[in-house]
């Protein structure tokens, strides 16, 4: 397969988080991106410069409206990135249709659109929480059953299935992707970023959901998509579901007193108890990456530590 270099790529939720990093890569490599985003979440100011390039456009559109993706995955494309999705794990028990509009159904929007278009290559966002509480740490790949605990993580796993089945009906190639927390340039959402808003509220105390030992696995967002775009050039097989994360996991109280030391030094932390930060929540994920090294995979920030600690010196020079 090869890889995205000088080739045509359809990226949904290009103008998010993950979307804006991998956009800068393409670019770099001399691909030509369409980026296809309603801007919900996502930022026309991450967009703004790629503007310059010939070969980039933008096509403002929800992945909802079946016949606008459609229509704008005509003309070509190699292979369509699809990152687009509702990014809060939270917000499903609030609007229980909401991971399922916007996780499955759009996904299979957009496996329409490339299943008309002949786009072959398929490359997915999928995420940790697939596995739910799982017994088995570090989680391989091949850990199951895979039984997720929030409606964000049952949309990847029902995202993931249309992807396996759309593959062997239709003869499209795979890349699913199952992220540990990204962090870093472009964030937007996430436990960092709302402990510093939290402590410019109030730099004496900062309120932690949950007893604070929820513990995790981070990844740099630039480590991420370089990640994702090696194991595309690299893998052979038409088959491909990976891991991203580094090795190791930090607990969200560690987290907590990093972001106090930069931000509002001897402010307390109040815990609000309980073992899970929000209904849900994972509270123990810990992604093997093994199959990620094997592949070659080598990350420049390789701790959870130093890839949350990258993101803290990021925001504190804003
Ligand atoms: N950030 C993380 O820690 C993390 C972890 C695991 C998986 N992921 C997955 O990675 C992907 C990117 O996440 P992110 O953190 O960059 O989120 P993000 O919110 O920054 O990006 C999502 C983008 O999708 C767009 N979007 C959402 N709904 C849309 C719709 N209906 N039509 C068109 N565009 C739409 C948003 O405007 C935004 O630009 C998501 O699929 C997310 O589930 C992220």
């Amino acid at each position: 397969m090869g890889g995205l270099d000088g080739k045509k790529v359809f990226v949904t939720g290009g103008a998010g988080f993950v979307g804006s990093n991998l956009v800068e890569l393409l670019v770099s490599r001399n691909a030509e991106v369409a980026v296809f985003d309603n801007l919900s979440s996502g930022r026309s100011e991450f967009m703004a410069p790629f503007k310059k390039y010939r070969d980039f456009s933008f096509i403002k559109g929800d992945l909802l409206d079946k016949e606008k993706v459609e229509d704008s995955m005509k003309g070509g494309y190699d292979a369509v990135i699809h990152l687009a999705a509702n990014p809060d794990v939270a917000l499903g028990t609030k609007q229980t249709d909401l991971d399922l509009k916007l996780g499955t159904i759009a996904t299979y929007n957009i496996l329409e659109g490339a299943r008309k278009n002949d786009v072959k290559d398929i490359i997915f966002s999928s995420s940790s929480v697939v596995y739910g509480i799982a017994d088995m740490k570090p989680t391989p790949e091949n850990y199951g059953p895979l039984k997720p605990i929030s409606l964000y993580g049952s949309a990847k796993l029902a995202s993931e299935g249309l992807i396996t089945a759309f593959s062997h009906l239709f003869g499209m190639n795979y890349y699913i992707y199952r992220f540990a927390n990204v962090v870093g340039k472009n964030s937007t959402h996430g436990v960092v970023l709302d402990f510093v808003k939290r402590l410019r509220e109030n730099s004496k105390e900062l309120t932690v959901f949950g007893d604070g030992k929820q513990k995790k696995s981070y990844i740099d967002v630039v480590d991420c998509v370089n990640a994702m775009m090696l194991i595309y050039e690299k893998s052979r097989a038409s088959e491909n579901i990976y891991n991203l994360a580094t090795k190791d996991q930090m607990q969200v109280s560690d987290i907590a007193q990093a972001v106090i030391d930069r931000f509002a030094k001897g402010a307390k932390i109040k815990y609000t108890g309980g073992k899970q930060g929000w209904p849900g929540d994972v509270p123990d994920a810990f992604l093997s990456s093994r199959k990620m090294d094997e592949i070659g995979v080598r990350l420049k920030h390789d701790t959870s530590r130093d890839a949350v600690l990258n993101l803290i010196d990021i925001l504190s020079h804003n």
